[in-house]
């Protein structure tokens, strides 16, 4: 219990921290780097990707400056996300991010120790790594040496065989020859030992729940800035159109699979159209979905009563005139914006509104 009070003080003190950065970009960006470093930055064991989720801000834009420069090579990498065309507020905004996610407590992300003799490995590491890489493994900024501890076994060995035969330069130093003596088994032993370094920061029972950032008004994530709107009769609905091809069986499917994912309950849902059309009373379609976490749910209730009358947050399926189908939901914005909420419950409510709103994109673009 105790752990888990200091690892979630620690991710508020983090994401804190981060606010300087636009969060919301670097989630953004974050979308491409997913596709090879996981949805999290989390990384995968046995191949080659490493893990960047919680490594330091100045060592994430460094490392993807090296690949630009070519210091380090990765070609498919800068060429897949397009780093060589990033601003430098988007470097700092992806790492501003990818370093605010804190997988570490989580038994799920939790390295598992690889082949080889860990008590050998930790005898070489504290000869000669613990002075800049830290007692823990976890690093020393000052140092610019980044954390081993969390990182895949596989990763490590490859790339600390890639500084003995050159292929990267270690410590920022040409000249560095840590590596130069070393056999084959002292990286297997090295990265057996530091894979063991992660097992202390795992809380029981701790689970993971990445930080959802809502991209603010004045500068729109891309895939939305054509189909968002807020309507301007009565600035009460957020609306998005469904992407061209996308059905509404697949904006459903993906709107339940997004709900599921961010631990959003389906409490409810109408078939309004198709209810209808079994009567043979035809119009266009309509259905009304339902969420609700009820631990929000209680948070907001306990504020004030008066706000169960919102609940549970509804998105509704619609279709148009002219046969464009079409996701609604009540602009929650207006309510936060609004300084009617008690402060107890902004963060929740921010919470809900861009937990609602992930659905809905998910929905509208047919993925989660
Ligand atoms: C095509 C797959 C791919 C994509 C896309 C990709 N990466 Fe990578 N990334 C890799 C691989 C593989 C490595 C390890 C390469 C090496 O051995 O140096 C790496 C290394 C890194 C490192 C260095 C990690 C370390 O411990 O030194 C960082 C930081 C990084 N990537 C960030 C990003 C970010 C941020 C994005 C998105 C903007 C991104 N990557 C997109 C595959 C990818
Ligand atoms: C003089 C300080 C220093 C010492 C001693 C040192 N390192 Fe490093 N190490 C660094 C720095 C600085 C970097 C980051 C280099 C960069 O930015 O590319 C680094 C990077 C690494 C990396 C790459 C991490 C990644 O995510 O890509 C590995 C692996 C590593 N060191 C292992 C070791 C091991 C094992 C030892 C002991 C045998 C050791 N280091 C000793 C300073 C040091």
């Amino acid at each position: 219990m105790f752990r888990k009070l200091i690892a979630t003080a620690a991710l508020c003190v983090l994401s804190v921290h981060a606010w300087s950065a636009d969060m919301a970009n670097g989630q953004q960006i974050n979308k491409s780097c997913a596709l090879c470093h996981g949805a999290y930055g989390q990384g995968a064991s046995g191949k080659l990707s490493p893990r960047i989720a919680g490594l330091p801000r100045e060592y994430i834009v460094k490392a993807m400056k090296d690949y630009v420069a070519g210091t380090r090579t990765y070609p498919l990498m800068v060429r897949t996300s397009q780093i060589d065309k990033f601003t430098e507020r988007d470097f700092e905004d992806v790492a501003a991010y990818l370093s605010s996610l804190d997988l570490s407590s989580d038994q799920m992300f939790n390295i598992n120790k690889s082949f080889g003799d860990d008590k050998a490995g930790k005898d070489i590491y504290r000869a000669d790594c613990k002075n800049c890489h830290n007692n823990d493994g976890y690093g020393k900024p000052s140092k610019d040496a980044p954390p081993l501890a969390g990182q895949h076994p596989e990763y490590l060995y490859t790339t600390m065989r890639g500084f003995a035969e050159g292929h990267r330069i270690h410590a920022n130093d040409k000249e560095d020859d840590t590596f130069s003596d070393y056999k084959d088994n002292d990286f297997i032993n090295l990265a057996a030992y530091l894979s063991t370094l992660d097992d202390v920061k795992v809380a029981q029972g701790y689970q993971f729940s990445p930080p959802m950032y809502r991209p603010s008004f004045a500068r729109p994530s891309h895939d939305l800035s054509d189909s968002i709107q807020i309507t301007d009769i009565t600035q009460t609905v957020v609306r998005m159109a469904l992407d061209e091809g996308v059905t509404t069986e697949k904006a459903e499917e993906a709107m339940l699979a997004k709900a599921e994912e961010i631990g959003l309950k389906k409490v409810g849902q109408q078939k309004v159209s198709q209810f209808l059309s079994k009567q043979d009373v035809k119009m266009p379609h309509l259905s009304i979905f339902q969420f609700c976490n009820p631990l929000d749910a209680r948070m907001m209730v306990i504020a004030d009563p008066v706000f169960s009358s919102y609940m549970p947050c509804r998105i509704s399926m619609v279709e148009d005139a002219n046969g464009k189908l079409w996701l609604m939901m009540l602009n929650l914005d207006m309510l936060i914006n609004s300084k009617l909420l008690p402060a107890s419950v902004v963060e929740t409510a921010v919470k809900v509104n861009q937990q609602m709103l992930d659905v809905m994109t998910a929905g509208a673009s047919g993925k989660l």
